[in-house]
């Protein structure tokens, strides 16, 4: 079947008996549209002529042959068109994402098995890079073991994946006791369950903390999976879940020379396929929150019941984190926080900073093509 309407035409596929194609959406995309260098697209869609439809069509088992009113001629394989049919109105399968990955959920006891890498493994060979992305995409946390006891290192690590990304605390920051602090971190007091800086317009994906020294009495390391508590939320109280999801509430980080404001929502759900993807939530860069009065009726129920299940022991993993290691989570997915420690009762050092999380997806994209996993392959 080949079929010319006005805006478009109708075609059999081997995936589809009647498939449309824009006419626009088929000049856009000729495969002559991209530079061979750049691999960026060189053609200008904005300069065709209105209502542009093609003087010729034709087609063989394969292929799909057009002729514009320019006299440029496109071929199309229809194997490759079938990847960007879209039936039922969804969108296309296009290039298929491997970055796109379900979540495993983990609790309490996830201590033993998170994912350890050694920092001279992932220095050497990228598929071990490759698995430690994987870990991160699935689990949202990993470890890297001997750590080189350096600034460096940290940064060595991070770039493993992608460019460091500033935030309002500079390229990286330093967590150990002040005395001016300017954050409750550089206190030795208990920093409840939050994610870091939902006062920035896009909160940090990535986050690195690199143990330094810890040899003060307390200070142990919190974690949650707040996709798991989040899923159980939205079963026990959807409508709670709803208004969490929905509603944006403000942020805000002072000092002296900053005044850091952003509307997040608590729970974010994932764009492609509706999970829980994450939180925002931090009650000591909350700002007063604006919302209707009325409205806080509502809403404190809601927060308040979510913030307590995050604090629930049985999704709360607590250990120590020993110098030389390095945790690495997805500052979205996973709720982070410390016990207090006594002060001057030994060094406690930590030294953090971020990576963006669609920079860890590319890096994961490009370095599985080259590096495929062992039950792609059959071998390493
Ligand atoms: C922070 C933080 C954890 C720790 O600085 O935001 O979460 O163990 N620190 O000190
Ligand atoms: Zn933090």
């Amino acid at each position: 079947m080949l079929q010319l309407h006005d805006n478009g035409l109708t075609l059999s596929l081997p995936n589809a008996d009647a498939a449309y194609f824009n006419y626009y959406w088929l000049r856009d995309n000729c495969p002559s549209s991209w530079d061979t260098d750049t691999q960026e697209r060189s053609f200008d869609i904005l300069a065709e002529a209105d209502h542009l439809k093609p003087l010729e069509i034709s087609d063989d088992a394969d292929h799909l042959y057009l002729t514009w009113p320019s006299g440029h001629q496109s071929t199309y394989r229809k194997d490759w068109l079938s990847q960007w049919h879209t039936p039922n109105n969804d969108n296309a399968i296009g290039h298929g994402d491997i970055a796109i990955r379900a979540r495993r959920s983990w609790y309490a006891d996830h201590y033993e098995q998170i994912a350890r890498f050694s920092f001279d493994d992932l220095i050497t060979r990228p598929i071990k890079v490759a698995d430690w992305i994987e870990a991160l995409l699935d689990e949202g946390i990993a470890l890297i073991t001997d750590m080189p006891d350096s600034d460096e290192g940290l940064q060595q690590a991070c770039e493993l994946i992608g460019t460091v990304r500033p935030s309002f605390s500079g390229y990286a920051f330093n967590v150990r006791t002040e005395v001016k602090p300017v954050n409750l971190a550089y206190t030795a007091r208990a920093l409840e369950l939050h994610t870091d800086l939902p006062p920035e317009e896009l909160a940090p994906g990535v986050q690195f903390l690199h143990c330094r020294a810890n040899d003060a009495k307390g200070g142990q390391s919190l974690f949650v999976d707040a996709t798991s508590v989040a899923n159980e939320f939205r079963e026990h109280y959807p409508d709670y879940f709803q208004l969490l999801t929905d509603t944006k509430v403000p942020f805000r980080y002072t000092t002296d020379t900053q005044d850091v404001r952003a509307r997040q929502r608590i729970i974010e759900l994932d764009p492609v396929n509706g999970e829980v993807s994450g939180i925002s939530f931090s009650q000591h860069l909350s700002d007063i929150f604006d919302m209707p009065q009325t409205f806080m009726d509502e809403f404190y129920p809601a927060f308040r019941k979510f913030g307590q299940m995050l604090q629930d022991p049985k999704y709360l993993m607590r250990f120590r984190l020993n110098a030389g290691e390095c945790i690495v989570f997805d500052n979205h997915r996973i709720a982070h926080g410390r016990s207090s420690f006594i002060e001057g009762s030994g060094a406690r050092y930590l030294r953090g900073c971020y990576i963006d999380r669609g920079e860890m997806r590319s890096t994961y994209r490009a370095l599985r093509k080259e590096y495929p996993t062992v039950t792609d392959t059959q071998e390493e």
